[in-house]
């Protein structure tokens, strides 16, 4: 068991892009991060990356999409740490492409939702009891521009001409999932704060491009990607509840 001053942090889906840079980049500034991945040999892979650069890091095997590992992660992190500080929910994907929402195939938009909306849901479900052991905790969802009914609706965004509906409409439920958990907080005076991130369009390999086919699209590097993420997680005030953001401020729900 830990004290319950150290930061102890989990990210889902950490054991690349952004999800890994997240881990390294709050675990350079001292928190103690956990990597969830679904294939424990990739997250295993990852951290030896971590431990490398002096950075304390632990893995969990953690499939957003399958109830029983997501069980067996609370129950690890509660056997092995206690308490949770801040839960990352940065696991995600896109399974529907250009398609007419008229038309649209809906196993598509179920896995679109099984990972973006029910994933992020069941973590958060089995990982509040820990971060209510902690004196003030953080959640952080990492949603998308692309989950913003006001950019879709407006011809100056750069996500105005995007068409990838299941998807879209699973960040857009998740980022209401946010609000409701945020004000549920808040009303009940449990010290857990809920923000959704808007990363930008960033150059990993989301989507099945590679991260150079992303950044001649205009990907931004992986480190502008986080860094909103980043300062939320550091922030020690802890106040700021409810809010959509990216590195510019706060943008339209
Ligand atoms: N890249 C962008 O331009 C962009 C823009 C806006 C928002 N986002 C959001 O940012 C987040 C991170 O995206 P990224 O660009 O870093 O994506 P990425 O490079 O494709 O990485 C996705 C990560 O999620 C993991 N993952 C996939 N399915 C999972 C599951 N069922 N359970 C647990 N982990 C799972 C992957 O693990 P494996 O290695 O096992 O596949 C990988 O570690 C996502 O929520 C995405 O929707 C991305």
């Amino acid at each position: 068991m830990m004290s319950a001053d150290e930061n102890i942090t989990l990210v889902t889906g950490a054991n690349r892009g952004m999800g890994f840079e997240i881990a390294k980049e709050l675990g350079q500034k001292g928190q103690h991060v956990i990597i969830g991945a679904r294939n424990l040999g990739k997250g295993q892979d990852a951290i030896e990356q971590l431990t490398h650069l002096g950075i304390k890091a632990d893995v969990v095997q953690l499939d957003v999409t399958n109830p029983s590992s997501v069980k067996q992660a609370a129950q690890t992190i509660e056997t092995n740490y206690g308490y949770l500080s801040i839960l990352i929910n940065n696991a995600g994907a896109v399974f529907d492409f250009r398609q007419a929402a008229s038309t649209i195939n809906l196993d598509d938009v179920r896995q679109d939702f099984e990972i973006n909306y029910f994933g992020l849901i069941d973590v958060t479900e089995k990982m509040v009891p820990l971060l209510k052991k902690s004196s003030r905790a953080k959640i952080i969802n990492i949603s998308s521009m692309m989950g913003s009914k006001t950019a879709a609706l407006d011809p100056s965004s750069t996500v105005y001409r995007a068409v990838a509906v299941g998807y879209q409409s699973a960040k857009a439920a998740a980022n209401m999932y946010t609000v409701q958990l945020a004000k549920e907080f808040i009303n009940a005076g449990v010290p857990i704060t809920v923000n959704a991130i808007d990363p930008g369009m960033v150059a990993t390999e989301f989507g099945g491009v590679s991260p150079e086919v992303s950044k001649a699209h205009g990907g931004l590097p992986v480190s502008e990607g986080v860094a909103r993420t980043v300062e939320l997680a550091t922030d020690s005030d802890s106040t700021i509840t409810a809010t959509f953001s990216n590195i510019d401020g706060n943008v339209g729900w």
